[in-house]
């Protein structure tokens, strides 16, 4: 039964356990009143009616950080500062619902990673850049809208340990150009102020154009003086009105974006020179690393699009100034289904460092496939760069094992709008849950998270649950198996990336190529080719130059390949093409499956709305499937060994 305008996630507390009596509230050591305080126990006393809390000061807990423990009298969290009051409290209300009582209630944690962002791609006139869930719940015809909507997005993200939100799409054109400008301070106020309630800075997206597109000025060279003069007024602008900004994300010379190239800069002279004005501010400047050639001919075989991001940022390690962040996409390419890691996280030893991942399923599916991508994100966060004899890992990198370093973390493309359920498919908000409790906890396993949010989101009974977890752990590789094979990459419709379309992007100016002839398919990245192997340090570097080391899920990724090159499991190439896509689509229906037998236990309007994506999912598998076989039959001409149905 969904009464209200829009569900509540995670957040639902449908069974709050509730006991008789007064409960009560003590708080000593903080300001009952303080807005994180205040939000932290009104969310208590909405999930937990009549259990008694204790919130209290102990110096000793790291900076937002927690102790939640329960006992006879009720739950107690200690922290040393009001974020960490907040996470405490939602730790022991999430331990609640996943089924212990109040005074089970025992969790100690800090955050692993200092920034733990989500990057809106939200445009002024309400739509979303690769959005899937509606439109923008912050704009509204080039207005900012703030309500109950945008209360409740805080709340989720604060349960989950967000502590950064960028509000507007990365690509800043039009009205967005003027979120620094009075038009928008009163407004951008409010919002700041209500994210402030809930733990979380507001960031937004700079168009590095500025001075020319709101500025009147015929250049935005980042080392002309009266550019910088120009910053310099502008942002005391800002921070006069917006004194809790975080700071600003910035995409320049990228996809047509304006940035330093222009002007024969560098990238670190266009971060730096906007870091070095937001300095005495405390702000921070998150330079995105998205920079690469997307006017490519497709006759260029030496030109990889996998080599830009090293090839423009490494050699300035060591540059940036310490208020300024590297934002770094898991992938070399572009949040593909399987990509390697790329080589600049952990490349990069003296610069802090941020991981992008994309939870709006841009490749993945649209949100109408079913695809939990957390598995994805814990391989990346999980992989041995060797840029360190212990601390190597990307986990290690950046939440600034490695380097000591205290600005870094974990950053996502969120996949919300202002559909009723927030993320178009329900089952879509584990990734957004999940992102969360990584970025927080990145020793959580994917189970265990898909676990937490299946409990919070619909408590089900034990067998339920194995079934609903076990659809999620499966699902990104269904979707692996019947879209692009082994690491390649695209083959999807161009511009709106859903559906097959295998030569989509072969002729196009994107640098997305995948090679095939009527021999073989890959890219060759070796030295004989376009040398993105020599990236990596040395032990990756070998392990993947070779196709006999190189993991066999990516090895179409660094080799081109002959049809009948044999895999490790006996097969062809061309007859594992054949048979993961047969298996694909036949295990997407056996999602589809599953979720059918989940319908007495999902209430009947999540239930419908699944069912529906499963239909179309059922669809795009099957369009994958046929299309991607009957290609790479037509080409090679080699019979599947099973005789089964290509057209
Ligand atoms: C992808 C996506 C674009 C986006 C870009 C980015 O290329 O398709 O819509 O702007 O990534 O990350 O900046």
């Amino acid at each position: 039964m969904e009464t209200q305008k829009w569900t509540q996630l995670w957040l639902n507390y449908k069974d709050a356990e509730t006991k008789p009596g007064t409960a009560d509230i003590v708080v000593e050591g903080f300001d009952e009143n303080a807005p994180v305080v205040a939000n932290a126990i009104a969310e208590f006393k909405r999930a937990a009616r009549g259990i008694s809390l204790s919130l209290l000061h102990k110096d000793t807990i790291p900076g937002e950080g927690y102790r939640a423990l329960g006992s006879e009298d009720g739950i107690t969290v200690e922290a040393s500062d009001e974020r960490g009051i907040l996470y405490g409290v939602f730790a022991a209300i999430r331990q609640m619902y996943c089924g212990k009582r109040a005074v089970e209630v025992a969790e100690e944690a800090s955050p692993k990673n200092p920034l733990r962002m989500m990057n809106h791609w939200d445009n002024m006139d309400g739509s979303i850049e690769r959005g899937y869930s509606g439109e923008s719940f912050f704009f509204e015809n080039e207005e900012i809208v703030i309500g109950d909507r945008t209360r409740d997005y805080a709340r989720f993200m604060a349960s989950i340990g967000i502590n950064g939100v960028v509000i507007n799409n990365v690509n800043v054109k039009g009205a967005a150009s003027y979120l620094i400008t009075d038009r928008y301070f009163g407004r951008l106020s409010e919002l700041s102020e209500l994210f402030e309630g809930y733990g979380i800075k507001l960031y937004m997206s700079l168009n590095f154009a500025s001075p020319i597109e709101i500025g009147g000025m015929d250049t935005c060279d980042p080392l002309d003086q009266k550019v910088i003069a120009w910053w310099e007024d502008k942002i005391k602008e800002v921070y006069d009105r917006l004194p809790n900004l975080g700071g600003f994300l910035v995409k320049a010379d990228s996809e047509g974006r304006p940035g330093p190239f222009t002007y024969g800069r560098t990238q670190a002279d266009g971060a730096n020179m906007l870091a070095d004005v937001i300095k005495p501010y405390g702000g921070i400047i998150i330079w995105r690393c998205f920079v690469y050639n997307c006017t490519q001919d497709w006759r260029d075989y030496k030109t990889d699009r996998a080599r830009a991001g090293y090839d423009y940022f490494k050699g300035l390690d060591g540059a940036y100034h310490d208020n300024v962040i590297l934002q770094i996409k898991n992938g070399p390419m572009d949040f593909q289904i399987r990509e390697p890691v790329s080589p600049l996280l952990g490349g990069l030893t003296k610069t802090n460092q941020i991981l992008e991942v994309q939870i709006a399923q841009e490749y993945t599916g649209h949100q109408i496939d079913l695809c939990y991508l957390i598995p994805l994100y814990k391989e990346v966060l999980d992989f041995h760069t060797h840029c360190d004899p212990e601390k190597d890992t990307v986990a290690d990198v950046v939440s600034g094992r490695t380097m000591g370093n205290t600005l870094g973390g974990m950053a996502a493309v969120i996949n919300t709008g202002n559909d009723l359920n927030w993320t178009g498919n329900d089952l879509a908000a584990a990734n957004l849950y999940g992102f969360g409790r990584l970025a927080f906890d990145t020793d959580l396993s994917a189970e265990e998270i898909a676990r937490e949010w299946i409990a919070m989101t619909f408590g089900l009974p034990k067998k339920e649950e194995d079934i609903l977890c076990s659809m999620l752990l499966r699902s990104r590789e269904v979707y692996e198996k019947y879209t692009s094979p082994l690491g390649i990459g695209w083959m999807v419709n161009p511009m709106g990336h859903y559906g097959p379309s295998v030569d989509g992007y072969e002729y196009s100016r994107w640098g997305t190529y995948h090679r095939a002839d009527h021999l073989g398919i890959g890219v060759d990245r070796t030295e004989k080719g376009t040398g993105y192997c020599n990236q990596y340090y040395e032990e990756n570097a070998k392990m993947y130059s070779d196709p006999k080391t190189c993991p066999e899920e990516l090895v179409l990724f660094f080799h081109h390949l002959p049809y009948t090159y044999m895999l490790k499991s006996g097969k062809s190439l061309i007859q594992h093409i054949y048979d993961s896509h047969f298996e694909g689509e036949e295990q997407a229906r056996g999602l589809a499956a599953d979720w059918d037998s989940l319908k007495d236990v999902i209430p009947e309007a999540a239930f419908g709305r699944v069912k529906e994506r499963f239909d179309l999912q059922l669809d795009n598998a099957r369009e994958w499937r046929d299309q991607v076989n009957s290609y790479f039959f037509r080409k090679s001409g080699i019979a599947d060994e099973k005789g089964r149905t290509i057209y």
